[in-house]
């Protein structure tokens, strides 16, 4: 297998000037330092497709579409990435090399032993199920739950016995197998000795596959009441848990066609249902369900619909499901809301009621053009004329995510009746919201776009008053449960079980006081608006981690000029995850810019990667403009990393702290009694 060389990538997106490349395809206009068109890919009547010859990429701020120019031909010519490559280089006048992808070939070979080791892990799991010694005890609990033998064995159940090694034992016999058990996340690497030992112990496990039926991580549960109840597998090179629904491949097994999927909360449930010949549910893994998960399931149904429990966290998670979901109502979908009754779940109440009058459920959710609307007039009094103006300034922006085509139509026309207000008016307000106030620095982007109001808020809570959200407490203080950073491998001591709350409380604290982070990408600015005067853009703060991705992003010189570096933690959240890849590449290429960036992104990271950071940089141009101009960027940066390096260290000492009282002080050497002398001084 031969590729083409990066270096000749970058070399041919350097000689091409995007402008050239899209102008005779599509006319451009002159407007200010950029050109703009009506958008190629949808469609429009008023230009919002943006081409910058700046930074050499285009992006629309209708649809989304947003790349370089190798990105550009391959979706305008529908062509793929070799073939626009070949195509643009005649025009450049460059010859394409070749060269053997060794790289390649050695990432490929190591994710085949990464893949390996997971399904041989995934059998001595369930060998230990059917053989350990203490077997009765898993094998107890399962039948108390009432899962039969047939169905464990379709999901391919297994028990992690108690004690630190015995799948280091097992399957780790040469270093190169440890390596890939730790690359795996099966095994934890202590930092300070490097001793590794096993991530799963005495857990009930479930082994969640991908697309093409491979064991790519696993969730385990615990068998009583300790937490955190389900530990799941880190992000590794071949398990990322914003792009996987847990039981999406045996659904698709189980039918040919699937009518519609079903999105609940838990591994159990999707186990229950199809011990109920339910056989198209699926679960995000203790996470939120973002458009990625939507993606994914829309790429084999036309009809989604959610199964939240009924109490407030459940609720916080439906509205959370709702604003990713806006954005992929493509015209023929559908998506349907249900609630069930407080303290209940799927795998409960389909044992309790069966399948039939499960499915008879199901058909009553309440369909996602209903509940956008009751979710924007939640604690307003529609019938009073300032209670209708509230609701439009909430439910306008909200339905401004939809994708431009009919349903969005009539949503708008619906949204015209339910108002009285016209729809030149609305659209008006689609702009309008998004401007930021300058009143309320703390409020945060994501609740005043989605002007989500409180469910226990009073009738005077204003869009502009919404709570700012942080991102691991609903409003009413409940702990939502579609948040599970699994960060800390807290189980190493069980008093530690709140670690991974309090880091991302801290960190949505101090670092953080627009929880972007969470909700960032999918509630996405969608145009930043000119009309807005650059003293009300100026206070807008961002974010440190994303304040400092978009200053790199935009200007990669300044790594150079910043001494500090944030320190590297591991399974860090996206933004954070993506701020250190930023970091790692500017680091080895520090000359390169934006547009090599994203050539860079896209053949590392996928092109909807690629794509997210195009419009992260586009819908945050004219904020970053008046934050530059209010601060030195590279304070803005230095200041970022120092926070991040706060919190990760405050990490560490609580797990230090934690371990030390897990050994009992009357055990502790008296360096350990030191050093937990000197953590209790700190905290
Ligand atoms: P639930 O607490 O609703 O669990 O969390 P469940 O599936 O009903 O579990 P059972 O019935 O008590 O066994 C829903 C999902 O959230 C994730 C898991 O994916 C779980 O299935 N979760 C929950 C975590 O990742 N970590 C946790 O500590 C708890
Ligand atoms: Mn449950």
């Amino acid at each position: 297998m031969s590729r083409i060389p990066q270096t000749f990538i970058d070399d041919l997106l350097n000689r091409l000037d995007i402008v050239e490349v899209v102008d005779p395809r599509v006319k451009l206009k002159k407007a200010g330092k950029n050109y703009s068109a009506c958008c190629p890919f949808h469609d429009e009547k008023t230009p919002s497709f943006t081409v910058s010859p700046d930074k050499q990429f285009y992006y629309c701020f209708g649809c989304g579409a947003s790349g370089n120019a190798i990105g550009f031909v391959m979706e305008y010519d529908r062509s793929s990435f070799v073939d626009a490559v070949e195509n643009l280089a005649k025009l450049a006048g460059l010859q394409v090399p070749r060269e053997e992808s060794r790289t390649n070939y050695v990432q490929e070979s190591r994710q085949k032993n990464l893949y390996a080791i997971l399904d041989k892990a995934s059998t001595f799991y369930q060998t230990q199920l059917k053989s350990h010694p203490q077997k009765q005890r898993p094998v107890r609990y399962l039948q108390n739950r009432g899962l039969s033998g047939a169905i464990a064995r379709d999901f391919g159940v297994g028990y992690a016995p108690p004690g630190w090694d015995n799948l280091l034992k097992a399957l780790g016999q040469t270093e190169a197998d440890q390596e890939y058990l730790t690359e795996s996340g099966m095994l934890i690497e202590r930092d300070e000795d490097h001793r590794r030992y096993d991530r799963f112990r005495e857990r009930i496990m479930f082994p969640i596959l991908d697309n093409r039926g491979r064991v790519i991580g696993f969730g385990g549960r615990v068998l009583d009441d300790s937490k955190p109840k389900y530990l799941n597998s880190p992000e590794t090179p071949v398990f990322q848990k914003g792009r996987e629904l847990y039981g999406l491949y045996q659904a698709r097994q189980a039918n040919r066609a699937l009518e519609r999927i079903l999105i609940v909360e838990g591994y159990m449930d999707v186990i229950a249902l199809a011990q109920y010949d339910i056989r198209n549910a699926v679960a995000t893994l203790g996470t939120a369900c973002g458009e990625e998960h939507l993606r994914l399931a829309f790429k084999h149904t036309q009809e989604i619909v959610f199964c939240f429990d009924g109490d407030n966290a459940g609720r916080t998670a439906a509205k959370r499901a709702l604003m990713a979901a806006l954005t992929s109502m493509e015209d023929g979908r559908q998506i349907r809301f249900l609630f069930l009754a407080e303290g209940q779940d799927p795998d409960t109440l389909v044992r309790q009621i069966g399948a039939e009058r499960f499915l008879a459920q199901i058909k009553n959710g309440v369909p996602l053009e209903d509940f956008v609307f009751e979710v924007a007039a939640e604690g307003i009094d529609i019938n009073s004329m300032d209670g209708r103006a509230r609701f439009s300034k909430i439910a306008a922006p909200m339905l401004n995510l939809l994708p431009s085509g009919i349903y969005r139509e009539l949503m708008f026309t619906n949204l015209a009746k339910r108002t009285g207000l016209s729809g030149t008016v609305l659209m008006e307000l689609t702009q309008e919201a998004l401007v930021l106030p300058t009143s309320a620095p703390k409020q945060s982007h994501s609740s005043q776009l989605l002007g989500v109001p409180t469910t226990n808020s009073s009738p005077s809570t204003t869009a502009n008053k919404a709570a700012p959200e942080t991102p691991n407490r609903s409003e009413d203080g409940v702990t939502p449960k579609d948040t599970y950073p699994d960060i800390s491998e807290p189980d190493v001591d069980p008093q530690a079980d709140h670690l991974a709350d309090y880091y991302s409380e801290q960190f949505a604290a101090q670092a953080n006081e627009l929880p972007l982070h969470e909700l960032g990408s999918q509630f996405q600015q969608r145009r930043p608006d000119d009309s807005v005067p650059a003293a009300k853009r100026s206070s807008i703060s961002l974010n440190p981690v994303r304040a400092a991705t978009l200053l790199l992003l935009d200007n990669p010189q300044l790594l150079k000029s910043v001494g500090e570096r944030p320190l590297s933690k591991e399974g860090p959240e996206p933004d954070l995850a993506r701020l250190y890849n930023l970091i790692d590449y500017l680091e080895k290429r520090p000359d390169s810019n934006f547009n090599n960036l994203l050539g860079h992104w896209g053949g590392t990271y996928g092109l909807e990667s690629q794509q997210e950071l195009a419009k992260l940089l586009a819908s945050h141009e004219l904020t970053l403009d008046a934050a530059v101009a209010a601060t030195e960027p590279q304070a803005v940066i230095r200041d970022a990393f120092a926070k991040i390096n706060r919190l990760i260290q405050q990490q560490q000492h609580k797990l230090s702290f934690a371990e030390l009282q897990a050994k009992g002080l009357a055990n502790l050497s008296d360096a350990e009694k030191d050093l937990y002398r000197e953590l209790i001084r700190k905290h």
